[in-house]
């Protein structure tokens, strides 16, 4: 019989809820492979995010994503960070439950728009600092219900990324054990 695994690891959150940090510190304690479905979203079609979102519009991009999540989920990688609104697509939402264990890193509004600080982000471009504090609050209320039904919630505030990383790590070896293997 093989060793169980937790299938592939999902994180998912709000937009600076560090998980790309951390699904990279994961990945390298683990030895496996991670991605980044932004990042995959801008190989796919070779535009930034920004531009894509400029150019092709915001359903466009929904649409990229979705593509992208089925895709990722066939690729050779064992962590997978999921764009803030990936999880939000019901379809998508059932594949990535079928196919691992999913984990919501949880921020603040505040917090997740002082980590944001100066990037570029599509959903906040052209909103004065008062206004992206507001729709950030109200992008995380609309969303928080479906960002709940993960696995297991993860608090980050006033913790670092390797702190956050340790807790999954914690948890996906008290269920699999510390020999845990990958499946998928
Ligand atoms: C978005 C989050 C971003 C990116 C896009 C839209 C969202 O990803 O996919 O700007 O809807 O929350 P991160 O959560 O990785 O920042």
């Amino acid at each position: 019989m093989g060793v169980e695994g937790p299938g592939r690891v999902f994180l998912l959150g709000f937009m600076g809820a560090g998980k790309s940090t951390v699904a990279r510190k994961l990945a390298d304690s683990w030895g496996v492979n991670w991605l980044d479905t932004d990042r995959l979203i801008e190989d796919m079609v070779d535009l930034s995010i920004p531009e894509i979102f400029e150019k092709e519009g915001k359903p466009a991009f929904r649409k990229l994503e979705k593509r992208a999540v089925r895709k990722a989920i066939l690729m050779e990688v064992s962590v997978i960070a999921l764009g803030g609104g990936a999880p939000l697509e019901d379809e998508s939402w059932r594949l990535i439950n079928d196919y691992g264990t999913t984990f919501y890193l949880q921020v603040s509004p505040r917090e997740a728009r002082d980590r944001i600080g100066e990037e570029e982000r599509p959903l906040l471009e052209g909103l004065s600092e008062k206004e992206k504090l507001e729709e950030i609050k109200e992008l995380l209320a609309e969303r928080e219900d479906r960002y709940r039904e993960a696995d297991f919630i993860v608090p980050t505030v006033d913790r670092s990324p390797s702190e956050v990383a340790a807790e999954i790590s914690e948890i996906v070896e008290d269920r699999h054990g510390k020999t845990f293997r990958f499946s998928g």
